[in-house]
């Protein structure tokens, strides 16, 4: 947990682009609360280690195609996590299932960002399935990781209404700004030390928060109808 003086030393693992990254430093860059420490990718190529390093952000790669067996790699991430001595663990489109050893060892400070309203729609392609229910409503949800795939106690959600005229590339588009918006809600929230998860019950401020989490609504500076 963030102690009162020191701020939160947050270890970004991203696989891809890092939009959601880049929207964190971004969004945080001013907080005194919020330092992120490292970015760490399981692929060379990610575009979001440039992100980072644009950012003065330190970086590492733990390259899972390397290793003999997931555990190995579990192993070496968890060594490279424990170098930044981190207070919160931040999974930005990192594409790696995780153990209960990587879980436990970081119990109640990793979360996680899903395009999609948990717990609808675990897993991959999320928007192209949305589309193909007919649903009225799409969205994203931050959660707390445990062992089970996108399917830790949710802290938050936002709502994005599906159009009419949507495709995949116009529905994603939206929901990634949702996301864009509610990680670093999140973050500055857990850095606050108002948000917590025990026995798989996330409380902010000592309060329960209902199954799906706190149902937040994007500014309408976001430009998003939701
Ligand atoms: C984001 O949409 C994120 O929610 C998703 O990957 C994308 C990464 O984009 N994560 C998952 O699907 C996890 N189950 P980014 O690299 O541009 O942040």
């Amino acid at each position: 947990m963030p102690s009162d003086n020191n701020p939160c030393r947050v270890v970004v693992l991203i696989s891809g682009n890092g939009s959601n990254l880049q929207a964190i430093i971004d969004n945080t860059s001013n907080d005194p609360l919020i330092n992120i420490v490292g970015v760490i990718s399981n692929r060379p190529q990610a575009f979001g280690l440039q992100r980072a390093e644009l950012a003065s952000i330190p970086t590492a790669i733990v390259d899972h195609t390397l290793f003999s067996n997931p555990a190995d790699f579990e192993q070496a991430l968890i060594n490279k996590i424990e170098a930044y001595q981190p207070t919160l663990i931040v999974l930005a489109g990192f594409m790696r299932i995780l153990s209960s050893t990587f879980v436990s060892h970081f119990e109640g400070r990793i979360l996680n960002i899903h395009p999609a309203l948990l717990p609808n729609y675990k897993g991959l392609h999320t928007h192209q399935r949305v589309l193909a229910s007919g649903d009225k409503e799409h969205g994203a949800s931050v959660h707390f990781v445990t062992q089970e795939l996108d399917g830790g106690p949710i802290v938050a959600q936002v709502k994005v209404a599906v159009l009419a005229n949507d495709d995949e590339k116009s529905l994603s588009e939206r929901v990634l700004t949702a996301e864009h918006w509610l990680y670093s809600q999140v973050i500055s929230l857990f850095a606050q030390n108002r948000l917590k998860v025990e026995q798989n019950i996330v409380t902010l401020d000592g309060k329960h928060l209902a199954e799906q989490g706190l149902q937040l609504s994007l500014p309408t500076a976001q430009g998003i109808v939701s």
